[in-house]
């Protein structure tokens, strides 16, 4: 097969073969793999549908297996299952490709070693905490949890670079904005020098009346004036108007908090026990990728990867050993996207 023989790609399998049988066509080709695969949890999932419901019976509930995370041969298993299968994805990637692990503290620790030994302690970008419930289960020993964690390491961590991402604003972050105009609410930013920055000898200047140890120059501060974002305070001291309008929202860290999980009664809640949330794949393809570029899921699950590629112009490859979940994924996004185009392969 061929690069141009495809579209968008379906590989139903276990994702090993899938690479070993692609590996000749994929090399160096995918901008951007994310994986969210079984975390060591001891659990066998399911996949939940209702059928025959109307207004006077709930229907029958129906549960069909998935996929099992249970080790017979314990957390060595695991670890052992996720290192050929990390070793062999890591050669897939761009140069400027990034590689996303999504795990949560059952086994983060022991796959960032793992992940340091195949792309280089100097390759690791980030540990981003996703906050995945707002109730945690009580627990009688330790803390509920209430994240996971996805590890972010970059081809070559010279090469890689992150689109700025922004989530909105939340009552905190507004709150400064307490100035209103006609062209809205504004904060007030200082254009001086502050603290001991002020005291080192700064060159100080007169503007408008007023002498001060300015951070910008007079000119700068002019073409502020004439666009009329320069405040002046009772006491005559200048400061630059920030408009609310103008910022795009709050700059995304390593911490999110702002994505909820997938809400039972949400158009995307497919019954996939493990789905995660599009919003949450679109910021992570947002952040790595762009429009055009090659997306790998190889444990896709019920298919979100794809959908959050489909929605931002990104083509996708998805790849799982589960037919249910292949099942499923094909559904949702034919379902999603009517006129989409996509290969099937069997491994
Ligand atoms: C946690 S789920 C992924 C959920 C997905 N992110 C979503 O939003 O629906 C993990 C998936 O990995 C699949 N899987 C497990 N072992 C695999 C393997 N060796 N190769 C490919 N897929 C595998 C399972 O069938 C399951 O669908």
């Amino acid at each position: 097969m061929n690069m141009k023989d495809w579209q968008n790609l379906i590989m139903y399998g276990d994702c090993l073969d899938a690479i070993r049988s692609y590996r000749e066509m994929l090399s160096g080709q995918v901008r951007l793999i994310y994986i969210d695969p079984p975390f060591f949890s001891g659990t066998d999932y399911t996949l939940k549908s209702r059928s025959g419901a109307d207004r006077k019976s709930a229907g029958v509930l129906r549960e069909k297996e998935t996929y099992s995370d249970k080790w017979e041969g314990g957390l060595e298993e695991y670890l052992e299952f996720m290192r050929v299968r990390l070793e062999a994805m890591k050669p897939l990637l761009k140069e400027d490709g990034s590689l996303w692990v999504h795990v949560d503290g059952h086994v983060s620790h022991y796959i960032k070693v793992i992940l340091d030994e195949i792309f280089g302690y100097s390759n690791f970008v980030n540990e981003i905490v996703w906050k995945r419930t707002n109730s945690p289960k009580a627990q009688s020993k330790g803390f509920g949890s209430q994240h996971d964690v996805i590890l972010l390491f970059a081809a070559n961590a010279s090469k890689f670079r992150t689109n700025q991402v922004y989530r909105d604003h939340d009552e905190k972050s507004r709150k400064p904005y307490s100035y209103e105009d006609d062209k809205g609410k504004f904060r007030l930013i200082e254009i001086e020098a502050q603290g001991i920055q002020r005291t080192e000898g700064r060159k100080q200047f007169e503007w408008r009346g007023r002498r001060a140890p300015y951070l910008y120059r007079k000119e700068t501060l002019d073409d502020w004036w004439n666009m009329n974002l320069i405040y002046k305070s009772k006491n005559g001291r200048y400061t630059k108007k920030q408009y609310l309008s103008n910022v795009p929202g709050i700059v995304v860290s390593d911490l999110w908090i702002d994505i909820p999980p997938v809400q039972g009664l949400s158009k995307e809640n497919t019954g996939f026990l493990t789905q995660k949330p599009e919003s949450l794949l679109e910021r992570v393809i947002e952040s790595a990728t762009d429009p055009g570029d090659l997306v790998v899921d190889f444990f896709a699950g019920s298919g979100t990867t794809a959908v959050a590629a489909m929605a931002t112009n990104r083509r996708w490859i998805l790849c799982d050993s589960s037919e249910a979940a292949i099942t499923v994924a094909k559904e949702r996004i034919e379902r999603t996207y009517r006129s989409v185009s996509y290969s099937l392969v069997k491994v």
